[in-house]
């Protein structure tokens, strides 16, 4: 038996699971940074595996792009999978003027123009919030492993390209260090269903600037945000 989207076994899936966008990610950090790898997922190439990160057992699953998309696996990893503790790798765009390009931002919290937490939360304001043992957890390890992180609120938007130079700027004035796709729809879910998340995202461009990394840049920069992530997931 396996859900919609994912075709693993139940027993093939751990309940710690590491989330990341792009499939080609997920299987280099799979084949680089576990050991013993089996594949769980190949439908609609949302590749994933599940390895051992120093004799931990954790898995790492693809989720595509926009809240809807990582709302669907999110869903199924938890309801069918029973996974408990999700922790997102990602890449966000920044506006501020003292985050640079590769900088790592762990999101304590989720703005969002998105309409989805609404739709489920009776048209009210839904506070997107991290884990707060993995935030710590994720904090600890970075100033342990001497790597610096940005801690802080991310933006969350359905449109990556956003036409709307006013939202940009009011980013900016609410020092919202980063703007991704995903995260405030994996906490609304987690509060919902009560698991730990917890989002760690690298800058990959600057918006106003409009500095950028490659594809291969931005694979070869997740190399320090990877460690802090798979340490905090087997913590
Ligand atoms: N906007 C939204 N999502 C992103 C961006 C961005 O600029 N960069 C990386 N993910």
């Amino acid at each position: 038996m396996s859900s919609n989207h994912i075709n693993a076994q139940k027993k093939d899936i751990s309940d710690k699971i590491i989330i990341a966008g792009d499939p080609v990610r997920v299987k280099n950090i799979a084949y680089n940074y576990l050991q013993d790898v089996i594949k769980i997922n190949t439908i609609r190439y949302m590749l994933g595996y599940t390895g051992y990160y120093k004799n931990v057992r954790i898995s790492i699953l693809s989720h595509g792009m926009g809240i809807p998309s990582v709302s669907i696996y999110l869903t199924e990893l938890i309801e069918f999978y029973n996974v408990k503790k999700i922790i997102r790798i990602g890449t966000c765009g920044s506006v501020l003027h003292n985050i640079q390009l590769n900088d790592i931002i762990i999101a304590i919290g989720a703005c969002t123009d998105s309409n989805i937490n609404r739709i489920r939360f009776n048209n009210y304001d839904f506070s997107a919030v991290a884990n707060f043992k993995l935030v710590l957890d994720a904090y600890k390890i970075s100033k342990k492993l001497n790597i610096p992180v940005h801690i802080g609120n991310v933006f969350t938007t359905d449109l990556f390209y956003q036409k709307d130079k006013k939202i940009i700027n009011i980013i900016k004035e609410h020092r919202i260090l980063g703007i991704e796709m995903e995260t405030a729809g994996i906490y609304f879910l987690s509060s919902l269903y009560n698991i730990d998340s917890l989002s760690v995202c690298t800058v990959s461009d600057h918006i106003e600037s409009g500095e950028k990394l490659s594809y291969k840049e931005r694979e070869s920069i997740l190399n320090k945000s990877i460690q802090i992530v798979l340490e905090t997931i087997c913590k």
